[in-house]
C-alpha cells in the first residue's frame, strides 16, 4: 500500500501542469500516467526499426512523445489515451514538433481501438493490463512489431529484451527500464509437404507451434531427419536439418516465408565440400 501511494505520488509529480491526473493506481486496474524517458523512447523505436511507411499505434499515449518521435522518423502514428487533457497536450506537442499531419491523437479507450492498421504497437502499461491485450495482439498481421516499456505480455516470450539505465524514471526499482520486442508470428502449425525430386523426394515437416516457438519433426524418403534448429519471426521461417538423404549425409538450411497455406523460399544444401541452393516450396495439409 505504501508502494502504491508512492507510485501515484511520483506519477503525479511527473505530470505537466495542464494534465492533472485522476487518482489512478494499481489497485483499481487502471494505468497511471508516467512518461517514458526520451532515451528509452529512442531505444524502443530503434528496437522496432520504425521507419517511413510504418504506422505506429501507442496505447496510452500520454504527452505523445512516442508517436511524435516515430513521426520524426517518417512514420505515421496514432496515440490513444483516456485522458482528454493529455490528448490535447499531445496534439499541441506534435504541431510544435512539425509533425502535426503525421501524428494523430484520440481520446479513446485502448480496448475500443482498432489495432489492425498498425505495423508497430508501442506501450508503457502494466503487465496485468498487457495480458488482456494478448489475444488481440497475437491476431495482428504477422510481422507486426510490438514494443513494451517495463511490461511483459502474459506468457508470450519476447523476441528481444534489453535492460537500460533510466535514472530519471520516476517509478520502478533502481532506475532501470526493460524494453522488449515481440514480432507477431505467422501461423506455422500443421503438416507441411514439399517435393524435391532430386533431393529426398517428398519431405514432411510436422510443426507444433506455441507463439513463435516451434517443435518440428522432419522426414524425407520416409526417413526421420534431425531438426537442429528452427526460428519463426513474423512470416520468416528458418529450419536447420541434418541427416542422410539420397544415401549421403547432408546439412540443410531452409529459409522461407509463410503466406497462408504455402511457404516459399530456398534450401541451402551442403556436405562440407559441395554446396547448392535449391528452391523450396511447401504446402500445408491440415
Ligand atoms: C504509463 S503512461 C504512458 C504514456 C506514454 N505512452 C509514455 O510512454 O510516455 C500510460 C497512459 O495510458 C493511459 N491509459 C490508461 N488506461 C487506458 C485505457 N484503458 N485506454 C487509453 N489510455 C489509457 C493513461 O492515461 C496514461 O497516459
Amino acid at each position: 500500500m505504501i508502494a502504491l501511494k508512492r507510485f501515484v505520488l511520483l506519477a503525479c509529480l511527473a505530470l505537466p501542469a495542464q494534465a492533472q491526473p485522476q487518482a489512478w493506481g494499481w489497485d483499481d486496474g487502471t494505468v497511471p500516467y508516467v512518461q517514458t524517458p526520451m532515451e528509452i523512447v529512442e531505444r524502443m523505436l530503434r528496437m522496432a526499426e520504425v521507419k517511413k511507411g510504418d504506422h505506429v499505434i501507442d496505447l496510452g499515449s500520454g504527452d505523445g512523445r512516442i508517436v511524435i518521435e516515430a513521426a520524426k522518423r517518417g512514420a505515421t502514428g496514432l496515440g490513444v489515451d483516456l485522458d482528454g487533457n493529455l490528448v490535447k497536450l499531445a496534439t499541441k506537442n506534435a504541431k510544435a514538433a512539425g509533425v502535426g499531419s503525421q501524428a494523430r491523437f484520440e481520446a479513446r479507450d485502448i480496448f475500443e481501438t482498432d489495432l489492425t492498421p498498425a505495423s508497430v504497437v508501442t506501450m508503457y502499461l502494466l503487465p496485468d493490463f498487457n495480458v488482456k491485450l494478448l489475444p488481440r495482439l497475437l491476431k495482428l498481421k504477422p510481422g507486426t512489431r510490438i514494443v513494451s516499456h517495463d511490461g511483459s505480455i502474459g506468457d508470450w516470450p519476447s523476441d528481444e529484451k534489453l535492460e537500460m539505465r533510466a535514472p530519471e524514471k520516476p517509478v520502478g526499482v533502481g532506475g532501470v527500464s526493460t524494453v522488449e520486442l515481440w514480432v507477431v508470428p505467422a501461423d506455422a502449425g500443421g503438416t507441411w509437404t514439399s517435393e524435391m525430386p532430386d533431393h529426398g523426394g517428398t519431405w514432411r515437416f510436422r510443426v507444433r507451434q506455441k507463439y513463435q516457438m516451434l517443435d518440428i519433426d522432419t522426414s524425407a524418403q520416409g526417413r526421420d531427419l534431425l531438426v537442429r534448429n528452427s526460428r519463426l519471426r513474423g512470416e520468416e521461417l528458418k529450419i536447420v536439418v541434418t541427416g542422410v538423404v539420397n544415401g549421403h549425409a547432408w546439412h540443410h538450411y531452409f529459409v522461407g516465408r509463410i503466406k497462408g497455406e504455402r511457404v516459399s523460399g530456398d534450401v541451402t544444401i551442403s556436405d562440407g565440400n559441395v554446396r547448392k541452393v535449391l528452391p523450396w516450396t511447401a504446402t500445408r495439409a491440415r
